[in-house]
Order: structure tokens, then C-alpha cells, then sequence
């Protein structure tokens, strides 16, 4: 009874975002594929198209986790979190009805399950998710964020950075986010991630400096000559253009850190002072909450290694309880520990003194220990060391 109630004491969101159905013929990236399959390709291996439940095993600990800790149905925290990980399902709210019937094995046939179990959702961010905006709303409060923050294009409309594009598959129209303004689009979700109880733990958009930089221009490489679609429309072949790259490589790829920041280092009296330098324009580590940078220092003398120490730049956060939790279902977190944008983080740790030199190694890692443990998350990636910049010093 005591858990019937503290069900029904839930609060479902109190804005619902207005579902648009998506024809059948541009549901998916596989609809896509006849004239565009150079970019399904290259999206495939990005991760906007793992941010589902059936492919990122983070994701999905963290979902089954919030559910357990909210006492909230799996599905209720699926179309929570679906706000931004898959903004096209067709459900945008669950309410107290269904938790109830969730909680007595009832909602078998509901339309919430139906809606989570689509299998255009197991494409997480999709095509249609960024081409078939019609408007975002930067008038709107800056809590609503992914699905919340747009208006959908009628379905079947496609929304490009090309005013004179014309394909026989589609209507397409021109839309500044996809061209001048596509910081516009990155935002809608890349900012004001926050708790439950509403404590942000990431704000890239906040943090951002120089809104000149385009986020695409590194996160989908420069424009390069080739063509938008391979329907040969211009007297018999594809037509020339300018793109972008659609792999949205980030902090999974180990080749974006290679000297992602600047490291430094010299002895002043008893310590030793490493500086690390981020020329990016948004912080390192940003986007999600548990990101760590390690470095790692190795003292040496003539006679080989004497020593070693390590220092970890992350976040920690604590539940109601004072246990060490996730982000979202924290209520207080540690001091940001991130190198800010176009800033610098210095760092001192104590000098080993028998040595009289250092090699000191940078390097970034997905998932910290703490909530890599409160998650037991198998997968090799998430501990991966990926090296960043290693520099020696004598002193
Ligand atoms: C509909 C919401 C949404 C929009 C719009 C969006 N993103 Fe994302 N993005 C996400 C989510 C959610 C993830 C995390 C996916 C995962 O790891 O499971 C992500 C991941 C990424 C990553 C990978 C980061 C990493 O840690 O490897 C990059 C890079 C990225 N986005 C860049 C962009 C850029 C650039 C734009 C604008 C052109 C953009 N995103 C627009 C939601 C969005
Ligand atoms: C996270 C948002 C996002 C997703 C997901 C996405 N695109 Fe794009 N797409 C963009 C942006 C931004 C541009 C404009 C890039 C530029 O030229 O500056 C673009 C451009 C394009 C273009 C014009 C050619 C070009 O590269 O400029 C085509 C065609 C296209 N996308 C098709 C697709 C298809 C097909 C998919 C699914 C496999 C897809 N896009 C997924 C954001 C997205
Ligand atoms: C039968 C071929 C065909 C199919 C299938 C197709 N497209 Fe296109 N698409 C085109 C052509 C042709 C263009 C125009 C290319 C140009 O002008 O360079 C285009 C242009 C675009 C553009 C750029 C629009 C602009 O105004 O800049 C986007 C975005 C796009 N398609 C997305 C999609 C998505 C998403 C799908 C799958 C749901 C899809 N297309 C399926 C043929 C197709
Ligand atoms: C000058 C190049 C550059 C620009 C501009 C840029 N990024 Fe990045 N971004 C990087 C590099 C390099 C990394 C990998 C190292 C890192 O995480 O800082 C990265 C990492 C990320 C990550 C993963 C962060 C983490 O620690 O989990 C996300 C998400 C991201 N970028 C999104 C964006 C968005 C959204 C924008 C625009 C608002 C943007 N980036 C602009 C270069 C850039
Ligand atoms: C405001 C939009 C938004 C909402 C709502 C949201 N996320 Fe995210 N999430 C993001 C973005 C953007 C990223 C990518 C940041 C990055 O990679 O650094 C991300 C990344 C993640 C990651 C890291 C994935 C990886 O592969 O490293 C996990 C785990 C995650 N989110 C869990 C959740 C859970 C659980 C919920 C629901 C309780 C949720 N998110 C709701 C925007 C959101």
C-alpha cells in the first residue's frame, strides 16, 4: 500500500511535447538509404545512433538505475529520458494511471509500451530527429530541452542547409540551424542536462565560449566536395555539393583526444605545478557528468623509477542518503573539476624528492571509477585509458 501511494504522489511532466506521427517511409535510416547511403553510413557509427537502451550499455544501466532508486517504472524513465535520447517517440509523458497498471503487470498492450518498444526507436537520434524540425524555441523557458524545445515539420518534410535542394522523395526546405546558426541545433539538447529535482550537471551551452565556432565544423569535420544525395539529377549524375561528415565523433573516439589539451609542468619548491591548457571552446571533460582526466606521474632518478602518483580531475555525487549515486538521481555534487573553455586548470601535488625528473601522462577516461562500479558496467570501453599528451620534466 505505502508503495501504491508513494506511486501515486509521482508527478508526471508537467509540459508534454506534441507528438507528430512519422510516415512509414522516413521512420527509419534504412528509408534513407536509396540516395543518401554515403551519410547513413557514416551516422551509423556515430553515437547519436547508439543513444538507446538496446545499445549503450552506460544508457541503459543508468536507465534501470533510476528507475530502481525513483521507484518509477522502467518504461516511465524510458520516455523520461527519451526527451533527448529519442525525441520522435510517440509518447511524451507517463501519468499515475499507467504507473499503477505498470506496477500490477497490466499495461502489457498500453500505449506507452507500444511506444517504447518501437523499432524506429532503436535508431536513437536519427534523421528525422534533426531533419524534420520545423522550428526551435529559444523563446522558451531553458529547462525544455530536446523534444520539449522543438516543433516538428508535417512528416515527409525535410529541413536542410540547401535553399535550391529538390528531391522526388521528399520536400525539403532550408532552415538556418542546418546552415548559419547549427550551434542553434547542437543546444536543443547539449545543454541543461539536469537531476530529477532539477540540479543541472551539464551546461555546454552555458559554458560555451565564442559562439562564433561552429560546433559541426569539428564534430563533422570541415565541408568537402562531393554530393548531398546519389540521385543523379544534374543531366545524369548526382549533384555537386559541399557536406559535412555525419560520424559526430566525440569523446568515444580515441583519436578526438590526441592533444586535445595542452599540458605543462615545473617544479616550484616542494611541488610540482602541471598546467593543462583547453584551447576548445567548451569545457574538458564536458557533456556527461562522470568523465574523468587522469594524470598519471611517474618519478625517476638515475636509477630508474622511485615513485609514482596519480591524480583524478572528476565529479562525484551523493544521494539524499549521502551515498555516492549518478548524476541524475544526485542531490549534491562535488566542485566542478573540468579545464574550463579557452582556460587553463593548474594542479599542484607534492614533490617526490628523490626524484629529479617526471614523465607526466594526460589522459581522459568515459565512466570514473565510483559510478563505473555503482553500474558494474562490463564493456571494456568505459575504463579505457585514452592518452592525451605526455611531457617530461627535470628539476
Ligand atoms: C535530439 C538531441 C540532440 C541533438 C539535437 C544533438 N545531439 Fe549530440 N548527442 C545527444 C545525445 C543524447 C548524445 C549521447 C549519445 C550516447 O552516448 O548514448 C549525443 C552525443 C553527441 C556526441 C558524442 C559525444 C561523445 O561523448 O562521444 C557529439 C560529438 C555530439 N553529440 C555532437 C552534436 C552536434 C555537433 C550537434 C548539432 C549539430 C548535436 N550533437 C545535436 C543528443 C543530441
Ligand atoms: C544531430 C543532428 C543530425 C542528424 C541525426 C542527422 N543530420 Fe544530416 N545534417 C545535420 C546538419 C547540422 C547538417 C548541415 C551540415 C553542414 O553542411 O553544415 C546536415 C546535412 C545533411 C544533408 C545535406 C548534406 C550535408 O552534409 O550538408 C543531408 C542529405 C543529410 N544531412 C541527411 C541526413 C541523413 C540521411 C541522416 C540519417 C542517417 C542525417 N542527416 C542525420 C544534422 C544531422
Ligand atoms: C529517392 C531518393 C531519396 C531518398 C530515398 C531520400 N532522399 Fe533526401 N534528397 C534526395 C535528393 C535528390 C535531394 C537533393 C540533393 C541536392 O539538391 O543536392 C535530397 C536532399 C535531402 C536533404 C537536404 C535538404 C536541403 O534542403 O538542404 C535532406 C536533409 C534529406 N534529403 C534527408 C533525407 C532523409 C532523412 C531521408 C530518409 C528518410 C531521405 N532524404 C530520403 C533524394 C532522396
Ligand atoms: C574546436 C573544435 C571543437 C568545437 C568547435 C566543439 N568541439 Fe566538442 N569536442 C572537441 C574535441 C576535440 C572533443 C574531444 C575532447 C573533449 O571531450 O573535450 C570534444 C568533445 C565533445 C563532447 C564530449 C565531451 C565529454 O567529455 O563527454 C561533446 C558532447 C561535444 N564535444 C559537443 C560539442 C558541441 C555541442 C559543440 C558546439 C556547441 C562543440 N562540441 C564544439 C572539439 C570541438
Ligand atoms: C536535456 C537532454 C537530455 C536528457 C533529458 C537526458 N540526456 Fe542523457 N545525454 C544527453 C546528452 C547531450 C549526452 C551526451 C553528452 C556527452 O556525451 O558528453 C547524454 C549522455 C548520456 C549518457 C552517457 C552515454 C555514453 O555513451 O557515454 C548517459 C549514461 C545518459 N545520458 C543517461 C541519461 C538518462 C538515464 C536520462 C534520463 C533519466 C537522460 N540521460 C536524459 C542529453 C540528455
Amino acid at each position: 500500500m505505502k508503495y501504491l501511494i508513494a506511486v501515486l504522489l509521482l508527478v508526471s511532466s508537467l509540459y508534454s511535447a506534441k507528438v507528430v506521427a512519422i510516415g512509414e517511409k522516413y521512420k527509419t535510416s534504412d528509408d534513407c538509404r536509396a540516395c543518401h547511403n554515403h551519410i547513413v553510413k557514416e551516422w551509423k557509427n556515430s553515437w547519436h545512433s547508439n543513444s538507446h537502451y538496446e545499445k549503450d550499455e552506460y544508457f541503459r544501466a543508468s536507465v534501470d538505475y533510476v528507475s530502481r532508486k525513483t521507484h518509477k517504472s522502467l518504461n516511465s524513465v524510458k520516455v523520461e529520458c527519451a526527451t533527448c535520447h529519442n525525441p520522435r517517440i510517440s509518447v511524451t509523458s507517463t501519468d499515475t494511471d499507467y504507473e499503477i497498471a505498470a506496477v500490477l503487470g497490466l499495461d502489457k498492450n498500453s500505449k506507452v509500451n507500444k511506444a517504447v518498444h518501437d523499432d524506429a526507436l532503436d535508431e536513437g537520434i536519427n534523421c528525422v530527429v534533426c531533419h524534420n524540425i520545423d522550428t526551435i524555441h529559444d523563446d522558451y523557458n531553458a529547462s525544455l530541452r530536446g523534444m520539449d524545445r522543438v516543433s516538428w515539420s508535417k512528416s515527409g518534410l525535410m529541413s536542410g542547409p540547401f535553399p535550391d535542394a529538390n528531391s522526388p522523395y521528399h520536400k525539403t526546405e532550408y532552415r538556418e540551424f542546418m546552415d548559419k546558426n547549427p550551434n542553434q541545433l547542437c543546444f536543443v539538447c547539449h545543454a541543461n542536462d539536469h537531476t530529477a529535482e532539477g540540479q543541472m550537471f551539464v551546461n555546454m551551452q552555458g559554458e560555451y565560449k565564442n559562439s562564433d565556432e561552429k560546433c559541426v565544423t569539428c564534430h563533422m569535420g570541415e565541408k568537402k566536395d562531393l554530393y548531398a544525395s546519389t540521385l543523379r539529377i544534374d543531366h545524369g549524375k548526382p549533384k555537386a555539393r559541399q557536406i559535412r561528415d555525419h560520424g559526430f565523433s566525440g569523446a568515444h573516439i580515441q583519436s578526438m583526444w590526441k592533444d586535445a589539451l595542452k599540458v605543462s609542468a615545473k617544479s616550484e619548491g616542494n611541488n610540482l605545478v602541471i598546467t593543462l591548457k583547453n584551447d576548445l571552446p567548451h569545457n574538458i571533460p564536458s557533456g556527461f557528468g562522470s568523465r574523468e582526466i587522469i594524470i598519471d606521474i611517474e618519478y625517476k632518478n638515475f636509477d630508474g623509477k622511485v615513485g609514482s602518483d596519480s591524480v583524478s580531475l572528476t565529479k562525484q555525487y551523493l544521494s539524499k542518503y549521502k551515498k555516492p549515486t549518478i548524476p541524475h538521481v544526485a542531490e549534491k555534487a562535488s566542485a566542478d573539476q573540468s579545464v574550463p573553455a579557452k582556460g587553463e586548470k593548474i594542479v599542484r601535488v607534492k614533490l617526490n624528492k628523490k626524484a629529479n625528473n617526471a614523465v607526466i601522462n594526460v589522459s581522459y577516461r568515459l565512466v570514473n571509477d565510483e559510478v563505473r562500479g555503482i553500474l558494474e558496467l562490463k564493456e571494456p570501453i568505459w575504463s579505457e585509458k585514452m592518452p592525451i599528451a605526455s611531457v617530461s620534466v627535470q628539476f
